[in-house]
């Protein structure tokens, strides 16, 4: 792992932009791994800046989306589906047909585990972005979920529940189940970028980083990667033992 530390979420920010563009300014069709939620806010208004300043083009790009919540209408406001358009997708002029994410609006959702499981099995990611859970988990691998998992439903825990009410109007709206890309399929991404910011963040990103290797810390597993980048800022770092 190589573990930068930054001052405050516009560097973190910066410094995940910088692994991105030099990903789509270099690879002659990219595929990017895509990760909902706060942490990748900042990078994805970076992208759209730089789309819009620069003309840094994204028509052959493709993404894959890590994860979706099970029994929202595409349309919800707080399906990925909406997220991912309204923070990134619109602002990019990346065509439609190359945007990858989990299906969870169906009443057959192992069939919509193995068409997204087929998808990948023929892609490699070149980077894979990611946040993390304030309990380790990555994509929505919770704690417990095999490091051989490919898309699965899962059964949300508690504590994300409660993390994501805030995108919600009442706890009782959150979905309690999503469907989520595997930990293999994850590890299977060439580079691998975790951005984490905040308090709320140290512990589960010292038992990433510290800890031992285990599935009570799914992202864990992201200390067996080649070229895992994990940018943090000083609060999410503060509970580390070693200074960095
Ligand atoms: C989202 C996802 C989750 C989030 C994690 C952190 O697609 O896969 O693992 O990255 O829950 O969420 P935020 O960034 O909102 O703190």
């Amino acid at each position: 792992m190589k573990l930068i530390v930054v001052k405050d979420y516009k560097e973190l920010s910066e410094k995940a932009f910088e692994v991105i563009k030099e990903v789509v300014t270099t690879e002659k069709m990219p595929a990017l791994g895509l990760a909902t939620g706060s942490s990748p806010v900042g990078l994805y208004k970076l992208m759209i800046e730089d789309h819009k300043l620069n003309n840094t083009d994204y028509s052959n790009v493709k993404t894959y989306n890590l994860d979706e919540y099970t029994g929202l209408k595409k349309e919800h406001s707080q399906s990925y589906y909406s997220f991912m358009h309204d923070n990134l997708f619109y602002g990019l002029n990346i065509p439609e047909e190359n945007i990858h994410i989990p299906l969870g609006d169906t009443d057959d959702l192992v069939k919509a585990c193995n068409d997204y499981d087929a998808i990948l099995k023929d892609v490699v990611v070149d980077v894979q972005v990611l946040g993390i859970g304030a309990n380790g988990h990555i994509g929505f691998n919770e704690p417990g979920t095999s490091f051989d998992s490919l898309t699965h439903i899962v059964e949300l825990k508690e504590k994300t529940r409660l993390d994501n009410k805030r995108f919600f109007n009442s706890l009782d709206e959150v979905p309690t189940h999503a469907i989520t890309m595997g930990i293999a399929t994850i590890m299977n991404a060439k580079k691998v970028l975790l951005v984490a910011n905040g308090l709320n963040k140290a512990k589960a990103v010292k038992a990433m980083i510290e800890g031992e290797i285990t599935v009570d810390c799914p992202a864990s597993a992201l200390q067996k990667h080649d070229d895992c980048i994990v940018i943090i800022d000083e609060e999410a770092a503060s509970l580390l033992d070693k200074k960095y």
